[in-house]
């Protein structure tokens, strides 16, 4: 038994994919609407949806925050493994992400479990930190907010509550011995906070562009 995994070639890929649960015929819709659309191609892969569904259904999670909705991929995504009682409070800056976003959501039939809310998330988590407390919460949006979002969602997650933050590798970026790209250097940053979060258990699963999944201690 090795202490260095298996490398992921591409044909082993291909294999383990083939065998992943398929795209939901909704979530195929919604991504080809949004290539459509020229929305930028930066949502979750198929795979991580499945593997989110998995963590959430299996962690009994009824109410998640997201913080980046882009169009709606990984919002709809999630609350398919919330069931019906479900419900997602998520975060987007761009208008027009929000109204392809609130378009989809109602299409299929999710205006109920899904809130998407307007503006820069910042401010819209200083309004949502009074409310009730969150299952879980996802961190996908500006790079160099991460550390803040980390910080302000903490809070908001009860002790037991799943974290998960997308893009640990940095659009496979993460061991460049140099780069300018300010994201990369936030995400750096953000990785090496993560890993001295005492309140948080968590891993970087070596999937899609890295995710980093953690369950909030106490
Ligand atoms: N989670 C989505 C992808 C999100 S892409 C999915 O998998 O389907 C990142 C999104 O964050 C973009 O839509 C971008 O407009 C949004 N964003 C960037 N800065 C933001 C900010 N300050 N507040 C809220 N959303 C922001
Ligand atoms: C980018 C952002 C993401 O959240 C992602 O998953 C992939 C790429 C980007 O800003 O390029
Ligand atoms: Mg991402």
């Amino acid at each position: 038994m090795s202490t260095v995994p298996t490398q992921v070639t591409a044909e082993l890929f291909n294999y383990l994919i083939a065998r992943t649960t398929p795209e939901d015929a909704f979530l195929k819709e919604l991504r080809e609407a949004a290539i459509a659309a020229a929305l930028p191609a930066i949502w979750i892969s198929p795979e991580q949806a499945v593997f989110m569904h998995i963590l959430l259904q299996i962690s009994g999670a009824k109410r998640v925050l997201e913080i980046g909705t882009l169009g709606g991929y990984s919002a709809v995504a999630m609350a398919q493994a919330l069931g019906p009682d479900g419900h997602i409070d998520t975060l987007e800056l761009e208008p027009r992400h929000v109204a392809f976003a609130r378009e989809w959501i109602e299409r299929g039939g999710f205006t109920t479990n899904i809130h998407v809310h307007q503006g820069a998330a910042l401010d819209t988590l200083a309004s949502l930190a009074a409310g009730p407390t969150y299952d879980a919460v996802f961190i996908d949006a500006d790079k160099g907010n991460y550390a803040a979002y980390l910080h302000q969602t903490l809070d908001m997650v009860r002790p037991g509550g799943l974290i998960m933050v997308d893009n640990a590798f940095a659009f496979g970026r993460i061991l460049e011995d140099q780069t300018t790209t300010d994201d990369v250097w936030a995400i750096r940053a953000f990785n090496d906070l993560m890993a001295r979060e005492q309140r948080v258990m968590s891993l970087i699963v070596p999937i899609a562009d890295g995710l980093w999944v953690g369950v909030k201690q106490g």
